[in-house]
């Protein structure tokens, strides 16, 4: 009984709550469509990159019931931001710091079950929390793999939404509902191509996904943004496996190089 008047409550705040848009926070929402493409391994690699940057960097891990941000920076969450959403901690126990300065993971749970928090709603309270800290330049948010609601729900935080797709047709056709979707309410989308070996192969398939777009006439001042590329590097699995980043271990390697402009492009789209 008390479970459910107090989730009625949740529910009330985080729709009254407007999202903090004073906040010195950025958000920015990582995403794809389709599943597999690289989204995780790049999330936690442009954190890094940014906090080389200077920036103090958060990456909330919202692939919720998949968590593995965590596994990434090889940490062993004693707290996820679902335990500060279910009320069995305090805000300031989710924020973890890693083995990288200026970078702090919030971490989800693997295996969760939705059903226990019933309320789509409630997962992005978490985000307007930590707005309100004003503490972070940046907060990456990884996302699940296609479009349901959990995933829509973080999507509506920002206008600053990056998709990751490789040149595969599937990913494509996933990245373009992804689009036509997003351009219902917003204005543009950044894209960045993961296994795809050269920087104009994404940026030709870029133009013709906004000459689609244009064609099936979605929203007119809707804009494709093309972020760049990162080619496929076996090594980067093996740096994964091994729980580090391949742009700290590898500076050198091509792949490291390229993800190194995407965060560059990132920076300049989000100020
Ligand atoms: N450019 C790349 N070259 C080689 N391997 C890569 C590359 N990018 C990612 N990978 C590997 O691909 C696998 C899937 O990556 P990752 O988990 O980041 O994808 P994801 O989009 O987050 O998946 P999910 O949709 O399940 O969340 C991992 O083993 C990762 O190491
Ligand atoms: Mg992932």
């Amino acid at each position: 009984m008390f479970d459910k008047i107090s989730q009625q409550a949740n529910k009330l705040v985080s729709i009254t709550k407007k999202h903090n848009r004073n906040s010195k926070t950025k958000v920015v929402v990582i995403t794809s469509g389709k599943g597999g493409v690289g989204k995780s391994t790049l999330t936690s690699n442009i954190a890094y990159l940014l906090s080389r940057q200077g920036k103090n960097v958060a990456v909330l891990d919202a692939d919720i019931g998949l968590a593995n941000q965590q596994v990434l920076f090889d940490i062993k969450p004693q707290k996820t931001f679902f335990d500060y959403l279910e009320g069995i901690c305090e805000l300031e126990e989710i924020f973890l710091e890693t083995g990288y300065n200026g970078v702090t993971l919030i971490a989800g749970k693997s295996g969760y079950q939705y059903g226990k928090i019933n309320n789509s709603m409630i997962f992005s309270r978490v985000v307007d929390d930590i707005l309100d800290l004003n503490r972070y330049d940046i907060l990456l948010i990884d996302t699940g793999a296609g479009i349901n609601e959990h995933v829509q729900e973080f999507l509506n935080l920002t206008d600053d939404i990056l998709a990751i797709t490789t040149t595969d047709p599937s990913a494509l056709t996933d990245v373009y509902a992804l689009l036509k979707m997003i351009s219902l309410k917003k204005e543009k989308l950044m894209l960045c191509f993961n296994y795809t070996s050269k920087y104009e192969i994404g940026e030709t398939i870029t133009k013709s996904i906004t000459n689609l777009a244009l064609k099936n006439k979605l929203n007119r001042k809707f804009m494709v943004q093309y972020m760049g590329n990162v080619s496929e590097m076996k090594s980067i699995a093996i740096t994964g496996r091994l729980r580090k980043l391949f742009t700290k271990e590898l500076k050198q390697e091509i792949a490291s190089q390229e993800l190194r402009m995407v965060v560059d492009n990132l920076i300049k789209q989000i100020g």
